[in-house]
């Protein structure tokens, strides 16, 4: 939520900013802003809307001589998004940006009116603008007058802010969201993730709460927010530009789709050893796993979803009982872990707010915690004391795909690993499971090819407003996952249900409106799945189902049947959620959703 963005270097960089900017659109925006110093001013253009409208305003100003500035884009929290509340927002001497939540603001600010300051917007943010700059007349220092507010606000922030007086520096300050310092030659880059920079430079540092950077074109310090230095390690992006563009494909969401197999390969490979799933001691030891009497998973949305599909697996394989927590949820009550538990928490950013702050509940009980994370150095990450990354590189599209895939592989390893240090599962059923799991990236780029079939079937199904998907256990998390992807970019309304509750009340929802896909890819439940999907036939629903290969006879009766590649039914929803994602990538193409920015939504949900 939110993007920031700074340049300081050689380039002229009004149009470096605006470009920096759209990069970062996955993360969710309703309004956009640069300011940049020009003519001994600071000159400021905002636009409410997309990034389109800031660059119409900009056409006069993009090619003026500017060789320091910041760009942001907004996700309304505090007021509206207009032009007035979007960012930078600036006072005499002062103008910043800010990702986050200024909790005591109304408090700051009555203080500033107080002081003669008048505010132009509804936001937290202007608050931070003023009283730095109330402390820069105090001071006439830039760096002080930034650590004095700093003392005063409490919330949540990274912030990027520049000075009247002091053309070709910008001090970024990280506290929770996430900061990162882009390190060129003779140019210098601030932003909240690295597509906004990698075009320039693969050298980065990743700010830690508590942290301010002096960002100059030729020079980077650091200190903490008692000025003491602080010195740390460059890290390098192991990507490459491309990976953040589109490279031929329509949409982001499509192209993650298609880049599922090898996601998968770069992600299982490094932990397979003579056959056999292993993870590297310090990523995740066997004595954790061997240890691990109950588990508690913690997450939001489609990561939670994930721990929907590690639970059952976990369960099935290991007989440890798993809780699932929606982290926000878990976050609502006092928490009932102590330091025997293992707590697995999944998220692709590693920055999701929610998650984060219930990982740090967790572990105030004292329980350990494994992180399954995407982005290298996030908080979450950081947080954990051990990590297993899913190396699907940047997942660009709002909605999480080939992430998700990811997630749920390594899911499938620390089942199987872990059943296999608890004595549940000899070595030789460990060789054949894992033989079995590195075929996954064959069977799922061999339905990322059906792709036409699971378009023609978008084409169906794209005229209704209400669905429900239904599955048991292993399919009934796959189903809250195909649901969710539906929703989020199609705008249609569904549900996912466990197949045995729909009778419990909501088949009274079920119509010939009202089309019904059922999974049926878990072997002892075929047949109790196939009598739920002949309730709703009769109920006259179109449905659809997609099945393991043994379920395909039970299911002449439906209107439309996708049959899955064969696969150990723990596997499955690694196979049944490709054309999950690919019915509702193409019912929303079909319905002109915005599929890479759906509405209101925001890659990383740093706010609660
Ligand atoms: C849905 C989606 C979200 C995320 C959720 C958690 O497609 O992407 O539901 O799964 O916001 O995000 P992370 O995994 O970054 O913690």
């Amino acid at each position: 939520m939110c993007g920031i963005v700074g340049y300081v270097g050689r380039r002229s960089c009004a149009g470096l900013l605006v470009d920096a900017l759209k990069t970062l659109e996955y993360r969710g925006y309703d309004s956009a802003g640069v300011a940049f110093f020009h003519d001994g001013i600071i000159e400021t253009v905002k636009a409410a809307g997309r990034i389109q409208n800031l660059e119409s305003k900009m056409e006069s100003r993009i090619d003026v001589e500017t060789h320091c500035g910041i760009g942001h884009t907004r996700w309304a929290t505090h007021g509206g998004p207009t032009d007035e509340n979007a960012h930078p927002h600036s006072s005499e001497h002062i103008s910043l940006l800010h990702n986050g939540i200024i909790e005591n603001y109304q408090e700051l600010k009555a203080f500033l009116i107080e002081k003669g300051y008048t505010f132009l917007s509804q936001t937290d943010t202007e608050t931070a603008a003023h009283l730095m700059d109330y402390y820069y007349k105090e001071t006439g220092d830039f760096l002080e007058a930034v650590i004095r507010a700093l003392h005063e606000i409490r919330g949540t922030y990274a912030f990027g802010i520049i000075c009247k007086d002091e053309p070709g520096k910008i001090i970024c300050v990280r506290q929770e969201n996430p900061l990162l310092l882009g390190l060129g030659e003779g140019e210098n880059f601030m932003a909240s993730d690295i597509p906004a920079f990698i075009k320039y430079t693969k050298k980065y540092l990743v700010m830690e709460p508590g942290e301010i950077a002096i960002l100059e074109a030729d020079r980077v310090s650091l200190v903490d927010f008692d000025k003491n230095p602080i010195e740390k390690e460059p890290l390098v992006v192991t990507w490459d530009y491309e990976a953040a563009e589109k490279g031929g494909y329509p949409h982001f969401m499509l192209k993650e789709i298609h880049e599922t197999p090898s996601c998968l390969r770069a992600t299982m490979s490094p932990r397979v050893q003579d056959g056999l799933v292993r993870f590297d001691e310090k990523e995740l030891p066997d004595h954790l796993l061997r240890d691990a009497r109950s588990i508690t998973i913690l997450a939001c949305g489609s990561a939670m979803h994930a721990g929907m599909v590690t639970k059952y697996g976990i369960e099935k394989l290991c007989r440890v009982k798993v809780d699932v927590e929606v982290a926000s949820e878990f976050r609502g009550r006092p928490p009932l872990l102590t330091k025997d538990d293992l707590v697995i928490v999944i998220s692709q950013s590693g920055e999701t707010l929610d998650t984060l702050a219930a990982l740090k509940m967790a572990r105030a009980c004292g329980a350990k915690i494994l992180s399954i994370v995407n982005v290298v150095g996030s908080s979450i990450a950081r947080e954990s004391d051990y990590v297993v990354y899913t190396w699907t590189g940047p997942e660009i599209a709002v909605a999480t795909t080939k992430a998700y895939s990811a997630q749920i592989a390594i899911s499938y390893m620390i089942a199987a690993r872990m059943a296999f240090v608890k004595g549940l599962m000899s070595e030789e059923a460990l060789r054949d499971f894992t033989a079995e799991l590195m075929m996954l990236p064959e069977l799922v780029a061999s339905l990322v090819e059906r792709e036409s079939e699971f378009r023609a079937l978008a084409e169906q199904y794209c005229k209704y407003e209400d669905l429900f998907f239904l599955g048991r256990c292993l399919d009934y998390a796959a189903s809250l996952e195909g649901s969710l992807k539906l929703k989020e970019i199609s705008y249609i309304h569904s549900e996912a249900y466990a197949a045995g509750e729909l009778k419990h009340g909501t088949i009274s929802l079920i119509t010939d409106d009202v089309p019904v896909i059922g999974l049926v890819t878990q072997t002892p439940l075929m047949e109790k799945m196939v009598s739920n999907l002949r309730e709703v036939t009769a109920r006259n629903a179109r449905v659809m189902a997609i099945c393991a290969p043994q379920a395909k006879d039970l299911l002449e009766f439906v209107d439309d049947l996708v049959v899955l590649p064969a696969a150990r039914d723990e596997l499955m929803p690694s196979l049944s959620v490709i054309p999950l994602q690919l019915i509702s990538y193409h019912i929303a193409a079909l319905r002109g959703c915005d599929i890479d920015k759906p509405r209101n939504l925001a890659k990383s949900v740093t706010v609660e």
